[in-house]
């Protein structure tokens, strides 16, 4: 090889590696989106997506725009007259199954109030151009059929590395509580409660039979909705036409070739568990909730979402808003302005079925599920089956398993939330040292008990203190590095973070 030729190899080379080493997109960006009075716009037996014209197998907690009905083909949902989320022209639907609380004493099930949901877009870094979803896009996350745990039980949304794992139960705890692991170390999820996520002491699948009692945190529903949409199959085919992106070795993810790289919503749902403390015993290998389709697992923890979205709006918060924490409709110059909290709340929808929907504090009608579904999942006592058909047998031993780590670094974990600055934050305590990509949210919106417009004026006022700064490693994964007013146990938590946070960098390089 003649010495110019090497030389052009090396400078080719060079090139090669500087604009190859990342992503065309090197880092996530992100914003939420919540949703006014924390409530849903409606608890309904209706499903556009799976049950169109029809009535659906089971209750759903709706949020979002008021076009929500039993059908809503094309782009329907955009001609909503006003939505629950707090950007005024995202008119979409989001819905997940209902919770329910079952007595361990005598089976009477009772609906479980919405705590608060909210709704993160991501924009994740990548080689693909991200795009507003088409009109009439619809999609689900999770599988509403399952009533085991991954296998293996393991945090992942990389298809090209083993099977997707959408959806978690997040049970954030007070720091006296969280000495103990979530999950009884040796449930192999089979038996009466979850299985722990050996990459986050905070989360696994399947409900955990602690008490979430973290700081304005009860027990939270965790779905990722797949980002990939295949412009060769109709956007309503909800079936075909999506799919999770994959890493791209350069510390992003990218879609299948051809597809369009949509963002990635990631919903969490807390439910207000604790006004069932006193019905309940915690730490027992049993736990009480119910999903509204009888699942008393959690495994089948699913949700949907239509597309609702102005495309001019939403294609401006992906090309020109990152406000992470601080929420899409802080971005300046949003189209179309925020909804505001009047309105939102106003923006209610009854249930246009015969039955319609639940009261709160009072047993579900002849202790049946809507829709009248089976219990279904564990067979264990103490539970005997209310208006189901699981008979109440004894717990068979569960095979061991290694006892969650509940300080470890995650693995694959993808999420950072911004972490409460209060003094009674759990993050601060019950988390000391895990990697901060994991660490469960314990979101400022209020007080247990209180009242929607509390939650607000408590959130607005927590949030006012609240300001962190996210920067980005390797999967484009956004840390909070940064939080001011913090406590001196706080500070201490993020010193202990660091490290790991550090070693962990290596290992996660090529992305989730
Ligand atoms: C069933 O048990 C719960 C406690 O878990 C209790 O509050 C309720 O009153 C009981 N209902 C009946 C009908 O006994």
């Amino acid at each position: 090889m003649h010495l110019s030729t090497l030389t052009a190899a090396l400078a080719s080379a060079a090139a090669f590696t500087l604009t190859e080493a990342a992503s065309k997109k090197a880092s996530r960006t992100f914003g939420t989106l919540s949703f006014g009075g924390g409530k849903e716009l409606s608890r309904c037996r209706l499903d556009p997506i799976v049950n169109p014209g029809g009535v659906a197998s089971h209750m759903h907690s709706i949020f979002g725009g008021n076009a929500f009905s039993d059908s809503m083909p094309g782009d329907a949902a955009e001609k909503a007259s006003c939505t629950t989320a707090n950007v005024k022209n995202d008119h979409s639907n989001y819905w997940v199954p209902t919770l329910y609380f079952k007595s361990p004493e005598n089976g009477t099930l009772y609906p479980v109030e919405l705590f608060y949901a909210k709704v993160y877009y991501f924009f994740e870094a990548t080689n693909d151009d991200i795009k507003p979803f088409p009109k009439g896009f619809r999609m689900l996350a999770g599988d509403a059929s399952l009533r085991s745990p991954p296998n293996p039980a393991k945090n992942n949304l990389d298809p090209s590395k083993g099977t997707v794992t959408p959806v978690q139960w997040t049970c954030p705890r007070s720091s006296q509580d969280s000495n103990t692991p979530l999950y009884p170390p040796s449930s192999d999820g089979t038996a009466g409660v979850g299985v722990q996520d050996p990459s986050n002491g905070g989360q696994g699948w399947g409900f955990p039979d602690k008490e979430c009692n973290g700081f304005a945190s009860p027990l939270r529903a965790d779905i990722h909705f797949p980002s990939c949409y295949n412009p060769n199959v109709s956007p309503e085919n909800y079936k075909e036409n999506n799919a999770y992106p994959s890493s791209n070795g350069m510390g992003g993810q990218d879609c299948p070739p051809g597809w369009v790289h949509v963002p990635h919503i990631f919903m969490e749902v807390y439910w207000n568990t604790l006004k069932f403390h006193d019905m309940w015993k915690q730490g027992q290998g049993y736990q009480p909730w119910v999903l509204a389709n009888g699942d008393e697992t959690g495994y089948s923890l699913h949700a949907d979402f239509i597309n609702g979205w102005d495309t001019k709006t939403l294609a401006y918060l992906i090309d020109n808003c990152d406000p992470g924490h601080a929420g899409l409709a802080s971005c300046p110059g949003l189209p179309g302005g925020q909804t505001s909290e009047e309105e939102m709340k106003s923006c209610k929808l009854s249930c246009p079925l015969p039955e319609g929907s639940d009261v709160f504090g009072q047993p579900l009608p002849d202790n049946k599920l809507f829709g009248h579904n089976d219990l279904s999942g564990y067979q264990a006592g103490p539970y005997v089956a209310a208006g189901g058909s699981s008979p109440s047998k004894a717990q068979p031993p569960a095979a061991p398993r290694p006892v969650a780590a509940q300080n470890s670094a995650p693995v694959n974990a993808d999420i950072t939330d911004a972490q409460p600055t209060g003094a009674s934050s759990p993050s601060a305590s019950a988390y000391p040292s895990p990697a901060p990509t994991s660490v469960p949210e314990a979101d400022p919106v209020g007080e247990p008990q209180g009242q929607a417009h509390e939650h607000t004026k408590y959130a607005t006022s927590v949030r006012l203190h609240t300001v962190v700064k996210t920067i980005t490693v390797d999967a484009g994964t956004p840390i909070v590095v940064a939080a001011a007013a913090k406590t001196a146990a706080a500070k201490k938590a993020c010193r202990t973070r660091r490290p790991s946070r550090k070693s962990h960098r290596h290992h996660r390089a090529g992305g989730y």
